[in-house]
């Protein structure tokens, strides 16, 4: 550890590298309590990410004194998840700090590879909605925009799936075990969340009717902030996670009851809260628990927004040119009515002022069209947990039906269909409504998507308020999703390009005449040799099964869901597999089918698909006629760091659901921008990806969300897929007939069942024709080396539309309308007057 550099440095380097060191052994010592002799590899992690987020703070503290002394409009993105990942190579990176430390461990003796491998990943996210929250901090902080995110410390993240005889098996993700050093504690911001009691509504002296919230039961809501450093510059923004903590007058009240033990079940009780994360993606478990967050979320947001805005400002009617509230889905939607609440009962404004500051506040992402996604909550859990809130949907939902009913008078079904009510057997609030009638734009999020809520799902609400429904194509990270998941690649290209792309991605479109340099080109290939040789490594460590770096690696990373086809991609397998059982010498190109993904715990169906995908592999992998033509591997426990190590790895990108079902995918960009090729239906972003990349650069299959549509109407019947084609015939009766499962023949039984007589409601065997004839069409292109890697140069290049700064540019111009603020950064660093430190923390 006290080894000195062996190479001549310059000296500002050297003082720099010097500093980095000693910060790093003084976190071992003096925030651990550790030395060379009991520091655990966490510890020496720990210690290394004190001494990068130190680097962090001055800029973080300029940052935030800059929104403050500029008083420009600032962003929140509530949002139920925050799928950060790893933090301490990405912080590196935007900090351009990443040599220097490396070096430094280096030199004290450690391998930097195997601390930031020991980083647990931020899973506070199911997917795609997550991650997206997680690129836009990144694109936030690196385009200088006064933003914040906020969402909920979980103290458990999404559960670390295990594949146990060929099940998913759900582990708990204690990610916080070894502490989580990006975080700082914000003891002095709590803000108390009511839930339960009653409304007492009374006339005040002016004849103004008042409603009082009594008998409640508190909650604290304890801020954790995490530092969000942006590119290279000196912009340090902020995510702001909730705990639940319970309330002082909560412990006093149940511990002066005189039953310690039960007094502490209480406490407990209430700060279950912020324990654990919905394992659900696309799908709503109608959960009071979950309710219960989704209201913490919003009320403690709302909240800390107003505290903000009111240190600076008391005309609450300003707060919409201050602040904007950027909905993620439905899913803080609370926030509305929580506002409306804040500004009449607490603040004393009246109706029509408090709902002109709220709905020119709030903007609403819609991320899903399934109709089991669409959030509803009983009536009656309105009645016992939020009564006020109760009250004021109703009154929303008054005052926005007679607005119908004026502009479409006489039309009942529209009453009923807008109606943010559904009157069911058990009344419902309609969540997607609340935040359609509370917000000032309603966005899908890419072009296919945003049209099927104006045309579709929201058709009326479109006629009512056409103004408010515009498109956000999503994007993803650059900085993460190349720069540092595929440093081979991104080095290739910052050496033709230099560094333009990391923040301007539209750069990549000069790699497109160097798809025509031999030289390029096989560079291009060898760095997706390199990668996939690592990620054929990772393979053999964890799934035992040895792979061929030749074949074809063939991917679909996602969540498990019957929409998203996984099922599709088996039946090809099987299929080739067939084929080579009909004719053992045939010419096939070698592939290996990369799964990964994990499927909800209630979801049985899902599950039941990684048990069949498991099966296949047993049989396929183990088959001597197959002669490793075929591999069939399952990752276990995907997530940010397991995807970083497969885009880079990636021939083709599976991106195969149902038309009409994906919603944009942010999936299929990663792919792309790290040089895979696509085989995909119309659906979601990938139009705009065959937009970009050209029809011709990509595999296109199957039925058009139209003709998906048409299908349905005349009456989609399966069977007569099944008839048609014996091929697919032959596959489906091998699933159902126990071929992959000989000791439990009727394992997969329901598999077939679903698809041949309950309707194959995503049309699987209406696309197989299809699909087959492409993948044999991506096989016989894979044979062509130079033509593949043409493509694929082709299909980066072209990436530019699908950088999240992209979007993130158009949230900020089209919704917000906020401004950009560069930060100055500050030599003297002034905590007190008087008692200044300069930029490296030493008193002049
Ligand atoms: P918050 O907005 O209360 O979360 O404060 C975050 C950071 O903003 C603080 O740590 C300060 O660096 C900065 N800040 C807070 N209040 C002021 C102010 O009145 N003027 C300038 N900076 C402030």
């Amino acid at each position: 550890m006290d080894q000195l550099p062996q190479e001549p440095v310059e000296s500002a380097e050297l003082d720099s590298m010097m500093l980095t060191i000693k910060s790093f052994l003084e976190h071992l010592e003096y925030s651990l309590g550790k030395d060379k002799y009991s520091a655990s590899r966490y510890d020496i992690y720990n210690a290394l990410a004190y001494a990068v987020r130190d680097r962090m703070v001055e800029r973080w503290l300029d940052t935030q004194q800059a929104y403050y002394n500029s008083d420009q409009k600032r962003v929140y993105y509530i949002s139920m998840e925050f799928l950060m990942g790893r933090t301490l190579e990405n912080s590196l990176i935007n900090l351009g700090l990443y040599d220097e430390f490396k070096e430094a461990m280096t030199l004290l003796g450690y391998n930097f590879e195997t601390i930031v491998d020991d980083e647990q990943d931020a899973g506070l996210g199911n997917g795609g909605l997550g991650r997206l929250a997680a690129c836009f901090l990144d694109s936030m902080a690196t385009m200088s925009i006064p933003a914040y995110g906020y969402g909920i410390r979980y103290e458990y993240g999404i559960f670390r799936q295990k594949i146990i005889d060929g099940a998913q098996v759900e582990r708990p993700d204690n990610w916080l075990r070894y502490r989580n050093p990006w975080e700082m504690d914000r003891q002095e911001h709590l803000h108390p969340v009511k839930f339960y009691g009653r409304v007492i509504t009374t006339t005040n002296r002016e004849g103004r009717t008042e409603h009082n919230w009594v008998d409640t039961e508190e909650v604290m809501a304890m801020a954790y902030d995490t530092p969000i450093p942006g590119f290279r510059n000196t912009t340090v923004n902020t995510m702001r996670l909730w705990s639940a903590k319970s309330s002082r007058e909560f412990d006093l009240k149940f511990f002066n009851e005189g039953n310690y033990i039960r007094a502490v079940e209480k406490k407990m009780l209430s700060e279950n809260i912020s324990k654990v994360l919905y394992p659900a993606d696309n799908v709503i478990e109608g959960k009071e628990l979950r309710f219960k967050q989704e209201y913490f979320l919003a009320s403690a947001t709302v909240h800390d927004v107003i505290y903000r805005f009111k240190k600076m400002h008391t005309d609450l009617n300003l707060l919409p040119e201050k602040v904007a509230i950027q909905l993620n889905d439905t899913h803080p939607a609370l926030a509305i009515p929580e506002l409306m609440r804040v500004l009449i009962d607490l603040e004393g404004l009246e109706w029509e002022a408090a709902w002109k500051i709220t709905t020119h506040t709030f903007a609403y992402t819609n991320h899903t069209i399934l109709p089991e996604a669409l959030e509803k909550w009983p009536i009656w859990f309105f009645e016992q947990i939020l009564p006020r809130h109760l009250l004021i949907i109703y009154e929303i939902n008054n005052r926005f039906l007679e607005e119908v009913r004026q502009k479409f008078p006489g039309d009942n079904g529209k009453l009923e269909r807008m109606s943010l009510i559904e009157e069911s057997w058990e009344r419902k609030v309609r969540m997607a409504h609340l935040c359609i009638v509370g917000s000032h734009s309603v966005n899908g999020v890419a072009a296919l998507h945003s049209e099927i809520l104006k045309t579709d799902l929201f058709r009326d609400f479109f006629a009512m308020y056409p103004e408010r429904f515009n498109n956000k194509t999503n994007g993803i990270t650059q900085r993460r999703w190349l720069k540092k998941s595929n440093p081979l690649l991104s080095d290739l290209i910052s050496e033709k390009l230099g560094e333009a792309w990391i923040t301007e991605l539209f750069e990549l479109q000069q790699l497109v005449p160097l798809a025509e340099d031999h030289e390029f080109v096989a560079r291009w290939q060898e760095v997706k040799k390199a990668n996939k040789a690592c990620l054929a490594s990772y393979i053999a460590r964890h799934n035992c099964i040895k792979v061929d770096v030749d074949s074809l690696f063939d991917c679909q990373v996602k969540r498990i869901h019957e929409y998203k086809r996984q099922l599709l991609n088996v039946l090809h397998i099987i299929t080739l597999y067939n084929r080579i059982k009909e004719d053992p010498d045939i010419d096939m190109v070698p592939r290996t089918f990369i799964f990964s993904g994990k499927a909800a715990p209630s979801y049985f169906m899902a599950k039941l698909i990684i048990n069949l995908i498991n099966c296949v592999g047993n049989i396929v992998n183990n088959d001597l006629d197959v002669r490793d033509r075929l591999k069939v591997v399952f990752l276990a426990n995907y997530g940010v760091s397991l995807a970083e190590k497969i885009f880079p790895a990636s021939d083709l990108s599976e991106q195969i659901s149902t038309a009409g079902t994906e919603a944009s995918g942010t999936g299929n960009m990663k792919f792309a921008l790290n040089g895979s090729l696509t085989i995909g239906t119309l659906d979601g972003a990938n139009i705009e990806m065959m937009e970009e990349i050209g029809r011709e650069n990509m595999f296109i299959f199957g039925l058009t969300t139209p003709e998906v549509h048409a299908l349905r109407t005349r009456g989609y019947n399966p069977r007569e897929f099944y008839q048609r084609n014996p091929a697919l015939k032959k596959v489906i009766d091998m699933i159902s007939g126990g071929a992959f499962s000989p000791g439990n023949p009727d394992q997969f039984k329901q598999i077939a069942d679903n698809l041949l007589n309950q309707g194959d409601y995503y049309m699987l065997l209406a696309d197989y024709d299809s699909y087959i004839a492409c993948q044999d069409k991506v096989s016989e292109l894979y044979r062509d080396k130079k033509a593949w890697a043409r493509m694929s140069i082709i299909n980066t290049a072209r990436m530019g539309k699908f950088s999240s700064d992209r979007t993130i540019a158009e949230y900020a111009e089209e919704i917000w309308d906020v401004k950009t603020l560069a930060v100055e950064a500050t030599e003297q660093h002034c905590l007190h007057e008087g008692a200044c430190l300069d930029h490296k923390g030493h008193t002049p």
